[in-house]
């Protein structure tokens, strides 16, 4: 069995979203247009408390799952599908836009803190204009598998004997969240199809040898074992997989459709007030 090694690290670029606020992109940007399934990671995070004030007001998904995870403090969510959440420290959103949503997304710090992820799941073209579907998780409905000096949080597909909350049938997804004491290694099988990617978050950690920065995306090459090394301090990180969909991605902003026709047509559904098609009703525990 081949041990996959690190193919690219993607430093993160600084971008203004939402009403001024400041994420640290890694996929969907000039280094990395997207990496099939993913379209966009996004980190965000900060210790003071007018960095973020602004939040993400209304706009509008369409084609695509936006999947949140809140690390620290928690953000305030309402939508066009009539939900009203809030994803608190430790949980997770899923949300299947598809066919359409309109939403606005406010972060909240707690004791000083914020900050999570936002990772962008294509959909394949069958699935692109389906009903939306929002599924919300809170911090203990999410698996843990608690080992030799490490903590995995299970929010999609399998580790241990844990299977994660969230199923994301398109793409297989896996998505865990790894804690590891200092020294400490972490292994793990996947699908040799599957597209991996690793982004350290505290601590520093390595791969056959590589370093991976803090915050910057690695991109791993192929093989079925994926095997990560913490250094000297704990360290946390987030290792994702899915299947690619292979088809083509056309982008423009908050729409990812197959072709530019159908981006030209999300423009005018979103014009005219036809963006959201659906209503879908709040799930999860
Ligand atoms: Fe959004």
């Amino acid at each position: 069995m081949s041990t996959r090694v690190v193919r690219q690290i993607v430093r993160a670029f600084e971008i203004t979203e939402g009403a001024g606020v400041t994420v640290h992109r890694t996929i969907g940007t000039p280094a990395l247009r997207n990496l099939d399934p993913f379209l966009m990671l996004d980190h965000f995070g900060s210790d003071d408390p007018d960095d973020y004030i602004a939040g993400f007001p209304s706009h509008p998904h369409r084609g695509f799952v936006t999947f949140t995870y809140m690390l620290d403090g928690h953000m305030e969510h309402r939508d066009s599908m009539g939900n009203c959440g809030d994803l608190r420290s430790g949980g997770a959103q899923w949300m299947k836009a598809a066919s359409g949503v309109i939403h606005s997304e406010m972060p909240k710090q707690m004791d000083g803190l914020m900050r999570g992820f936002q990772l962008w799941i294509n959909l394949p073209a069958a699935e692109k204009m389906s009903d939306p579907a929002y599924q919300e998780f809170t911090p203990h409905a999410i698996p843990e598998v608690v080992e030799d000096g490490r903590k995995v949080r299970v929010l999609a597909g399998e580790y241990g004997d844990q299977h994660g909350v969230i199923d994301d049938p398109g793409t297989d997804m896996q998505y865990l969240d790894v804690g590891l004491n200092a020294g400490a290694k972490f292994s793990l099988d996947l699908p040799a199809s599957h597209t991996v990617f690793v982004c350290v978050y505290d601590g520093e950690a390595e791969i056959g040898g590589t370093k991976l920065p803090r915050y910057s995306l690695a991109v791993l090459g192929e093989g079925e074992k994926v095997e990560i090394q913490a250094g000297s301090e704990d360290t946390r990180f987030i290792c994702v997989a899915g299947k690619p969909i292979g088809e083509p991605i056309v982008q423009h902003g908050p729409f990812v459709m197959n072709t530019r026709a159908e981006i030209e047509q999300a423009f005018r559904d979103y014009q005219t007030g036809q963006l959201v098609k659906k209503k879908a009703l709040m799930t999860g525990r």
